[in-house]
């Protein structure tokens, strides 16, 4: 919303939660989240024609164009547990949206949906019984975190999905101001919905299938690396996203997946859906085989040894943590007794106790004593590559953060126990150099 309200200052954008303290912060000097380029994008538009308000009902009386862009998280609870989508948010939305409106409105699904929500959402808004009329569109966002702003500004495609041609050609005009038409696709309803967990699948199966490879690669001496560039090489395959690493994370590829694979359950594919499940099964393999490895190399015990991690991101250039794999290695460490200091630049040190802390709950949902105090005694969160490295047996790069790549090897090999090992769970740490300094250096997929 903000990349629009900047492209076109003519046309006012009112970006409105029911979380009263997010709003603040969107309207302080300290955005709710980090990603570059976001707060000067925001500064340009704000209070000229970029608004943000807690007076959601406001904001649909005076809007013609409404996007729902509310939390589609896995549901925790009932039919479908775990791998459904919970789409209490985007209903409550729409019924607000169709108790408000008087006019007609176009409401566009910006959330990520199950193919065939737009005809739940349809039925819901007719249900208005203040005379107003809807025109429902899918519009899907691609955007990756950390390179969001990058994303908006020259994304691969716009997606718009809908019944309503002049819904379409209206929303296909405001993205058309900064994005060539040809990269503004136009599709049917189902077709929208259904393309943004399709791309988000693909994605999430390359990854795991580099990510199995580096498997083979471990056992084979083959390097993970030169295989995805030859595999890359390839025209047909592409070189981008083959880079092995701990596992995918972030709020969007297993919740998408497993999504589509409840779709394919539901549809009566069982084999369609067992085909997706793999994907998300071969990134926990990838998650738990990374730890299984450091405490296999660490003389089958890691505990009361001190473990410095760099990064807990679920990748560089964010401060988000959901679903980052450094959550279930820091969990699966701690379990093991090692003493863990973890450094990121970004994400807070009570964010990342509170990631922790929801590993280690009892069936109540709260914390136990036990995890508790595992955390309060085996748990350090410090402020430097160099903090982290002091006095400790092993580091684990779990983020790639570029400030990893210029660290000084050599000063920290000198404050680390022996024999000092380095694992690398994203290949970004020049391995010669580390070898040189000293350590004993263990990548994902190298021999
Ligand atoms: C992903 C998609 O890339 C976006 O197109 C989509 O819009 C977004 O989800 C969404 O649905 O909102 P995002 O999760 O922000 O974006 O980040 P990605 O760059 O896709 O990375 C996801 C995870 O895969 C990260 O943990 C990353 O480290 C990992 N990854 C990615 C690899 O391990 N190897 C790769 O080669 C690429």
């Amino acid at each position: 919303m903000a990349m629009i309200a900047k492209q076109c200052p003519d046309i006012e954008v009112s970006v409105v939660d029911v979380n009263a303290d997010r709003i603040a912060a969107w309207n302080s000097d300290r955005l709710p989240v980090y990603e570059p380029g976001l707060d000067e994008t925001v500064r340009q538009a704000r209070d000229r024609n970029l608004f943000f308000s807690t007076d959601v009902d406001e904001a649909i009386r005076r809007s013609t164009i409404i996007f729902i862009s509310v939390n589609t998280p896995t549901k925790t609870f009932g039919v479908g547990a775990g791998r459904a989508a919970n789409l209490e948010f985007v209903e409550k939305c729409a019924r607000q949206i169709a108790e408000v409106s008087t006019g007609h409105k176009i409401v566009v699904e910006k959330s990520t949906l199950p193919v065939r929500t737009a005809a739940a959402v349809k039925r819901i808004l007719d249900t208005s019984g203040n005379g107003g009329s809807f025109a429902v569109l899918s519009n899907p966002e691609f955007l990756a975190e950390g390179t969001a702003v990058r994303d908006l500004l020259a994304p691969d495609r716009v997606l718009i999905g809908g019944e309503d041609i002049e819904a379409v050609e209206r929303l296909a005009t405001i993205y058309g101001r900064w994005i060539p038409d040809e990269r503004i696709l136009t599709t049917n309803l189902w077709s929208s919905e259904l393309s943004k967990l399709t791309a988000n699948a693909f994605l999430a199966q390359r990854v795991s299938s580099i990510n199995a490879i580096s498997a083979l690669c471990e056992a084979t001496e083959a390097d993970v690396d030169e295989v995805a560039q030859a595999v890359g090489r390839d025209s047909r395959i592409g070189s981008k996203f083959l880079k092995a690493s701990v596992g995918f994370g972030g709020s969007c590829f297993q919740k998408d997946v497993l999504n589509l694979v409840y779709l394919c359950e539901h549809f009566g594919l069982p084999e369609v859906a067992a085909y997706w499940d793999q994907v998300v099964t071969m990134n926990n393999f990838q998650k738990g085989r990374f730890s299984k490895r450091i405490v296999e190399t660490m003389f089958n015990t890691v505990s009361d040894k001190q473990i410095g991690v760099w990064g807990f991101a679920f990748k560089k250039d964010t401060n988000d943590t959901r679903e980052s794999a450094a959550i279930s290695i820091c969990r699966d460490l701690l379990r093991e007794r090692s003493r863990l200091k973890i450094y990121d630049p970004q994400v807070s040190e009570r964010q990342i106790r509170q990631d922790l802390a929801a590993q280690f709950c009892g069936s109540d949902g709260s914390i136990t004593d036990a995890g508790q105090a595992l955390l309060d005694q085996n748990l350090e969160v410090v402020n430097s590559c160099a903090a982290a490295a002091e006095q400790s047996h092993a580091i684990t790069v779990l983020t790639e953060w570029d400030e990893f790549q210029s660290v000084n090897l050599d000063r920290v090999f000198a404050s680390m126990q022996r024999p000092a090992f380095l694992f690398d769970g994203r290949n970004v740490i020049n391995r010669d150099a580390a070898v040189a300094s000293g350590f004993e250096f263990h990548g994902i997929g190298k021999p």
